[in-house]
């Protein structure tokens, strides 16, 4: 899959697994190397892991895994490569180095804070006891090292980005993973998802199609101006689809804004410009066939969930790589990159909530997202359809059409 949440997630933490073996964290004395009891609980830990990780990988044929060889011992890296090497697996390894004092304080505050490890703990204290657990780990842990190690498949990021080291990528999906990690960046913003405002065939229940602003519309469009004003962002890029209903709704900020064909919304195939009881009416089997799985359901000459995912990976791509970004698109395609920075399953995916004329403010904060949902207070219709009960082909059409949103 082209979702980050296969590729990305952080499947195995081992300091969660520490964490479930010992009661409660105390200080960074527990790192310390000459701690011979807790060492003892550390390997346990890091073995467990390993252990399910490579579980894992032999359940998830094809999937990749990433190994994160940041503060890893030599003798972790050799199992995990002597894993690799028995089941014929290729393994790529990925290293953070960061020795900038300032990023290292930043990221104390951003991230580690907030671990479990320093709940309720005083910020300074917290501050200096990982301080003094980076000592800690510095004694043991043994960098991927340029000569010893030049067989190896690895990156290296210095300093969150400033600088990387990339040796002996060996396929597509390695490259990919490096262009994937050289694009991403910590730098604080906030991506701003929304539809188009009200269209005409919105009113009337009509999917797809490219009609423009219903009045209603119109009038979002002049208030999500006014919002996005009062968020006072002076690099703020605007992007929209190809579509007449994205357009105008730029049109009213009155700023630069930049069109992408890849964020048009889903093709619905012969059912373009339909409502969901015409849809009922002409194509019965193939309306439960989507309720049935929407996420893999194609429509005849038209896409699926899945083909929308894989057209949004150069847009989410270079979404990473920006800053304040403005996403004015449509339903189906907002819920896919809603679901890329939530993490949401190809399951959820079909159904999440986008309402109209509502702007999901999405702010990356340590591991996840802040979402925030602002109605902009001017009405519209619902187009929200949930999955009815039931989805059988041979269901009597009140029951297909049981979760159709109202309309004129
Ligand atoms: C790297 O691989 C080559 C060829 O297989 C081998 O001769 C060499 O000893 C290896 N070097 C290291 C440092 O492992």
């Amino acid at each position: 899959s082209r979702l980050k949440a296969s590729w990305v997630r952080t499947l195995f933490n081992v300091g969660q697994y520490r964490r479930q073996a010992t009661c409660s964290y105390n200080s960074y004395e527990f790192f310390r190397p000459d701690n011979e009891e807790a060492m003892k609980i550390r390997k346990a830990c890091a073995v467990a892991a390993l252990q399910d990780v490579c579980e894992y990988i032999t359940r998830e044929q094809g999937q990749v895994v990433v190994f994160d060889a940041t503060n890893t011992t030599q003798d972790r890296r050799e199992v995990i490569l002597n894993f690799a090497k028995e089941n014929g697996y290729k393994v790529f390894f990925v290293e953070s180095i960061c020795d900038d004092p300032d990023i290292i304080a930043e990221n104390i505050k951003q991230v580690k804070l907030s671990s479990p490890d320093y709940a309720g703990c005083d910020k300074e204290e917290a501050v200096a006891d990982f301080l003094k657990r980076i000592e800690c780990y510095t004694m043991t842990y043994v960098p991927l090292d340029d000569t010893k190690d030049r067989n190896l498949s690895y990156i290296k990021i210095f300093n969150v980005g400033s600088r990387y080291l990339v040796n002996r990528v060996q396929d597509h999906i390695q490259s990919r993973i490096v262009y994937y990690l050289m694009n991403i960046h910590v730098t604080p913003r906030s991506i701003y998802l929304c539809r188009h405002g009200e269209s005409e065939l919105n009113l009337v229940g009509r999917i797809g199609g490219d009609s423009g602003l219903s009045s209603r519309g119109a009038k979002f469009a002049s208030t999500l101006g006014t919002y996005m004003r009062g968020q006072c962002i002076s690099d703020l890029k605007v992007w929209t689809s190809h579509m007449k209903r994205t357009i105008q709704t730029a049109e009213a900020l009155g700023v630069q804004y930049e069109q992408w064909k890849a964020l048009n919304e889903i093709d619905a195939g012969v059912c373009e410009e339909m409502t969901y009881e015409e849809i009922q009416e002409h194509f019965p089997e193939e309306f439960a066939l989507r309720d049935q799985d929407k996420y893999r359901y194609r429509y005849p000459k038209g896409e699926s969930y899945e083909d929308l995912v894989q057209r949004l990976e150069p847009v989410i791509m270079e979404l990473e790589r920006q800053e304040n970004v403005l996403v004015i698109c449509h339903q189906a395609v907002m819920r896919c990159l809603l679901a890329y920075f939530l993490d949401k399953s190809a399951n959820e995916l079909p159904y999440l909530k986008c309402p109209l004329h509502t702007v999901l403010k999405l702010t990356p904060v340590a591991y996840g997202c802040k979402v925030e949902s602002v109605f902009l207070n001017i009405e519209a219709v619902n187009t929200h359809r949930d999955k009815p009960v039931n989805v059988d082909v041979d269901r009597d059409p009140a029951e297909a059409l049981e979760t159709v949103p109202e309309h004129i």
